[in-house]
Formats: C-alpha cells, structure tokens, sequence
C-alpha cells in the first residue's frame, strides 16, 4: 500500500560513516526492511492476529548503505511551488547542505519561479546553489527562489531535466505540486529515465493527508496566535467589542483551530468543516448577542473558507492551481454582525487579516527543526534511488510515502475527533448552531 517506487538496485557505498552493527554508538544505516506499523491501535494489532496479515507498514526514512546515484555524478535541482510558507528557505538551505557536505554533490540547481522554471519559453535562468548562497536563507521568510501556482506541461519539464542532465528533482510544495512531481515521475518512468523525483510537503494549511503535520504549519498559528492575543484587547477595550480575526484555510481549518487553542480567549472559531446558521434563535449571531450581553466583548477567529455556503456567488473562480476561490468570509461576517446589531445593540468591530503576515514569516524554532530533518531524509531517501515519494512524519516517525498516497484526498479537521472537541472546550462554543 505505501510502497516506494525505486529505480534500479542500490550498488554504490555510501560515504556516510554509518554504522551496520548495534551497541557500537554510532548510528546505524537504515534498512528497506526496517518498516513500521502505520495503524498503532490495539484494534489493529488484534484484527492482523486474528486475519493472519501483516500490517500495513510504513519505509522508514533515513540514510541507505547503498546508493542508486554515483554522488560524483549527481546533478540535482530545488523547486518551490504555490503560496509561500515559513520554512522554504530552511528546506532548501538543508536540501543543499546534505547533498554538499553529506553527499560531496556539488552540481545543485534552484529552479526559478516554481514549475515556470522548468519551462525553457518562461526564460527564468537557474540559480547555481551552493552552501554560500544558502547558508543565511533560513533567517529569511519567503523562498529565495522564487514560487509560482499552476502547472506547466510535463513533458516539457521532463525534456528540461533531461537536457540539464538533472538526476534528481527536489519539489517543495501541497496538493498541486506533489500531483504535478508524480506526473513528472510517470513520464520519467515512461521514458526510461534515470531521474528520481522527491516531494516535500509545504503548506500552511496542513492539508496533506497521512502526515502528522507539514512544515510551516506550527509557525502559522504560532505567528497568529500573538496577533488574536492583542485582537482581544481590542475586544475588551470597547462595550461590546468584538474582534473578528481571518486567517487562511482554504477548506481545512487546521491554523484557525489550533490558533484557538493556544489563545483561550477566542470565544468563536469557524471553519470551512463545519456548516453553521447565521440566524434563528440557536444562529451563530444570537449566541454572539447572548455573549455580549453577558460579557460585553466576543473573539471570532474565522479561517477563510468557513461559512461559503451562507454567501451567494455569482460565478465560480479558480486560481491558477485549480482552487476555488473563496468569497471573504471575514468581510461578510463583519457585514452581518453590523447589520444584526445596528438597531438592538451598539458594538464595536475590529477585522483584523493577519493571512500574508502569517505565511510570509520565517520559521519558529520547531518548524527550523523540522524542515531541516525533512530535507536531509528527502536527500537520503533520493541518493538510495527512491522516487515518486514524499518525506513526512507519520505517527512521529520519518517514513517515505508514495506521492499518490498523499495526494488522493485532503487532510480535514475530523469534527468528531478529540482535536476538535478541545476546540471545542476551550471557545465553549457549541457543538453545532
Ligand atoms: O497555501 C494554501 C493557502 O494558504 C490557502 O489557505 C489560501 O487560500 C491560499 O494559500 C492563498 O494563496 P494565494 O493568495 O497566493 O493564491
């Protein structure tokens, strides 16, 4: 089920002084066999007893004894694609310095501008990335090579890496991205070519499925978090003043719910999982009067794609990844709770749109951590010839997953897990309104 795809049999010695022997206080290389359950409960384990199955298993990332790639033969390119998202930098700054330092590779393109770079017509040169170039990005949010949204044509992407004698393409990016990297790979696959194609999952909104998390996210609500922190004391500053706080979301929740639980004070948080009525005795804006009057201030955190069933569209449109497009959900709920209270209660808004802040900032101390893990095990994972995968962590574990295991639908906020219900006991919202 989350079988990696692998070109060729690994022959060449890796340079790593690993070790292949236990209790000699060296780390020791990892083994294709060495796999782990993906399913923990004891549900599982009981039922795989009684079926007479083995589990579904999990590779575990790590660095190989024997390489597919000659390091001195190696050329290999970076590319971030889509929104930006903290911790770009630091992947790409550890990209470069495994296959430089751990490696000795020293051939390593960034490709400009997301996918566009691998289009010849776009005119984008590569940027030769070497550990001078890198070595302060980690300070910086953003990518410094640049992203784009949309995909370009595959096969001209595959005749790009081929022409550049490119033998392993790093890809940095979500849903559209990873889908675009396994098409790469298919085409790769078709071609005979020896080139193996690696995922890093990024976005803000921890969409991807199957990962515990992807990089960026924890820095996301970590940067909201301060920003909802000072919303409400414009909250309580004003008799019945309520802060409204939009953060991004597009259809998971994730950076809204988590913001909330670690700023208690939010009373409110709407996510695009979750239908809810703006009006009726049990509506969202008779629970936020009930509140006022009770305690004469209210916090709403509210994730972008919340609440799009309560807004008429005229048209559907999409960006350039192929995503709805949401109507601002921060606006309307402004609009409404103004308009609901203008003749019974007088009350101060405040909206606050923290969205580009949040994303576009360097990566807090636990997202640097991770991303660097995660760019030395896409490394490993590609010197050992392993293809078509992505890194991530998996029951907090580094494991390779095949792309299209990741890529078949997106991760949501499950309203009926204990994620949410602590959502729920922290706001005291209700379960539905
Ligand atoms: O990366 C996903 C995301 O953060 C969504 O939550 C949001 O809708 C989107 O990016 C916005 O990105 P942009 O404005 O760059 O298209």
């Amino acid at each position: 089920m989350f079988q990696i795809n692998q070109l060729g049999t690994p022959k060449i010695a890796s340079p790593l002084q690993l070790s292949t022997v236990k209790g000699d206080n060296i780390f020791n290389f990892i083994k294709d066999e060495d796999k782990l359950i993906y399913d923990l409960s004891l549900e599982n384990y009981q039922q795989c007893i009684a079926d007479g199955i083995a589990p579904v298993w999990l590779e575990k990332a790590g660095p190989r004894q024997f390489l597919h790639f000659d390091p001195k033969h190696t050329k290999a390119a970076i590319v971030t694609c889509g929104g930006l998202c903290p911790g770009l930098n630091n992947v790409i700054r550890g990209i470069v310095m495994a296959l430089h330092y751990f490696y000795d590779i020293k051939d390593i393109l960034g490709i400009r501008y997301g996918y566009e770079g691998l289009n010849p017509e776009a005119g984008h040169e590569f940027l030769k990335l070497t550990p001078d170039v890198v070595k302060d990005i980690h300070h910086h949010g953003g990518t410094i090579l640049g992203s784009s949204r949309g995909g370009q044509s595959v096969s001209t992407m595959v005749d790009t890496l081929v022409a550049n004698n490119i033998n392993i393409l790093f890809t940095i990016g979500g849903d559209g991205t990873l889908k675009g990297a396994n098409a790469i790979g298919e085409e790769v696959a078709k071609r005979g070519a020896n080139i193996s194609v690696v995922g890093i999952p990024k976005t803000i909104d921890n969409d991807i499925d199957i990962i515990d998390k992807s990089f960026g996210f924890e820095t996301s609500f970590d940067i909201a978090s301060p920003i909802i922190r000072d919303a409400h004391n414009e909250a309580a500053g004003a008799l019945n003043g309520i802060a409204i706080i939009k953060v991004m979301g597009r259809d998971s929740g994730f950076i809204a719910a988590s913001a909330t639980l670690a700023m208690p004070e939010v009373n409110y948080v709407l996510v695009p999982e979750m239908d809810f009525n703006l009006y009726g005795e049990a509506g969202f804006l008779e629970l936020l009067k009930k509140r006022l009057l009770d305690k004469k201030h209210a916090v709403i955190v509210v994730a972008e794609g919340a609440g799009q069933h309560l807004i008429q569209k005229e048209a559907e449109v999409k960006d350039a990844s192929g995503n709805i497009q949401h109507e601002d959900i921060g606006v309307f709920l402004k609009d409404k709770i103004k308009a609901y209270f203008a003749d019974s209660l007088p009350v101060t808004i405040k909206y606050i749109d923290p969205s580009y802040i949040v994303r576009s900032a360097p990566a807090n101390s636990s997202d640097s951590i991770f991303c660097s893990s995660l760019a030395y095990q896409a490394v490993h994972g590609a010197m050992a010839g392993k293809t078509q995968f992505v890194v991530g962590k998996v029951n907090n574990k580094f494991v390779y997953l095949p792309i299209a295991a990741v890529t078949t639908k997106r991760k949501k906020i499950d309203l009926e897990s204990e994620f949410w219900f602590a959502v729920l006991q922290s706001t005291g919202q209700p379960f539905s309104f």
